[in-house]
C-alpha cells in the first residue's frame, strides 16, 4: 500500500465528488485502485483519469468521500484489473454509462476522444444528476436529453451497419439490456462491459467477486467482453 495526497475535490452534482490526487496513479482506463479510508472501509473505485476517482455516496465509506478536501491522505493498493482494450482505427466507438458507471468511461472517453469518433451516452435518472458535459444524456424523467435510459438512446443512435466497438459500465439490469440487444444482433464480441461486483481482497484471492459464471471481477475483469460473459 502507497499514499495518495487529495490534491482538488470537485463537487459533480448533489452526492457525488471527483477526487484529483497530487499524483498519476499510473493505471489505463477499466483498471480500479482499492482505496483505503483511513477510520473507514477499503473500497474498489475506478479511475475516472489519471489522477481522479470519482465517488457516489451510497454507503459508510463511500458518503465519508464526499466530505474529503485538499490535503486529505489516503492509502491505496493498485492499481488492478483488466482495463478496456482500444479500438481499431475503423471501429465507431459508443460509451453507455448508466449513474455512477461513467466513472471508468470517463477516461476512457478522455483517452480515445482526440483519435477516434466517440458517441458518450450517459444515462441518469434527471438533471441534477448530470456529472460531466457529455453531449448524449439520457433522464428517465426527461428533464434533460433524450426521456429514457442509456440502451434505449443508444439503440434509437446507434448505427449498426458499421464496424462499432461498445463500452459499457452501469447498473446490472441496464448491462443485461445491453448485452442483450448486442447478442440477438450476433456483435457481443463489438462489446466491452466493467463490472462492478462486491469485492475484498481486489487480487483474486478471497472469493468474495466471482461471477455465476466463475469468473473473478478483481482479477479477470472488471473489464469483460461479451463473448466471455453469461448473463
Ligand atoms: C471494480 C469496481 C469499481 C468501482 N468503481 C466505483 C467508482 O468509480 N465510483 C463509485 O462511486 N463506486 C464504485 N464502485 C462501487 C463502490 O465500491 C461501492 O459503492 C462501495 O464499496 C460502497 O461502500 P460503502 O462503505 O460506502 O457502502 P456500504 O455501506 O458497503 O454499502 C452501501 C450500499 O452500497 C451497495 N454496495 C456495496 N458495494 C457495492 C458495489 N461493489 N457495487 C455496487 N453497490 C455496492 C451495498 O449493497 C449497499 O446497498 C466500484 C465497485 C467495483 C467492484
Ligand atoms: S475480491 Fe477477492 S477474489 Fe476478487
Amino acid at each position: 500500500m502507497y499514499c495518495v495526497k487529495v490534491a482538488e475535490v470537485n463537487k459533480m452534482c448533489r452526492d457525488v465528488v471527483e477526487i484529483v490526487f497530487d499524483r498519476d496513479l499510473r493505471g489505463y482506463p477499466g483498471q480500479f485502485v482499492m482505496l483505503n479510508v483511513f477510520g473507514y472501509e477499503e473500497i474498489p473505485l475506478s479511475l475516472s483519469s489519471p489522477k481522479s476517482l470519482t465517488v457516489k455516496g451510497v454507503g459508510k465509506t463511500t458518503k465519508a468521500l464526499l466530505n474529503s478536501k485538499k490535503g486529505d491522505v489516503f492509502g491505496v493498493r493498485g492499481p488492478f484489473g483488466r482495463p478496456f482494450s482500444l479500438p481499431s482505427v475503423d471501429e465507431k466507438v459508443y460509451l453507455v454509462a448508466g449513474g455512477i458507471g461513467i466513472a471508468p468511461l470517463n477516461y476512457l472517453y478522455q483517452t480515445l476522444k482526440d483519435e477516434f469518433e466517440v458517441i458518450a451516452i450517459h444515462g441518469i435518472r434527471c438533471k441534477d444528476e448530470i456529472m460531466y458535459d457529455y453531449p448524449e444524456i439520457a433522464t428517465d424523467d426527461g428533464s434533460a436529453g433524450f426521456k429514457g435510459n442509456a440502451v434505449e438512446l443508444f439503440l434509437r443512435i446507434a448505427d449498426f451497419e458499421e464496424k462499432m466497438r461498445v463500452y459499457s459500465c452501469g447498473p446490472k439490469p441496464m448491462l443485461l439490456n445491453l448485452y442483450k440487444a448486442m447478442k440477438k444482433r450476433n456483435l457481443l464480441d463489438c462489446l466491452e462491459i466493467s463490472l462492478e461486483n462486491y469485492m475484498k481482497c481486489g487480487i483474486g484471492i478471497c472469493g468474495s467477486c466471482v461471477t455465476e459464471c466463475g469468473k473473478r471481477v478483481c482479477k479477470d475483469g472488471p473489464v469483460f467482453k461479451g463473448i466471455d460473459i453469461i448473463f
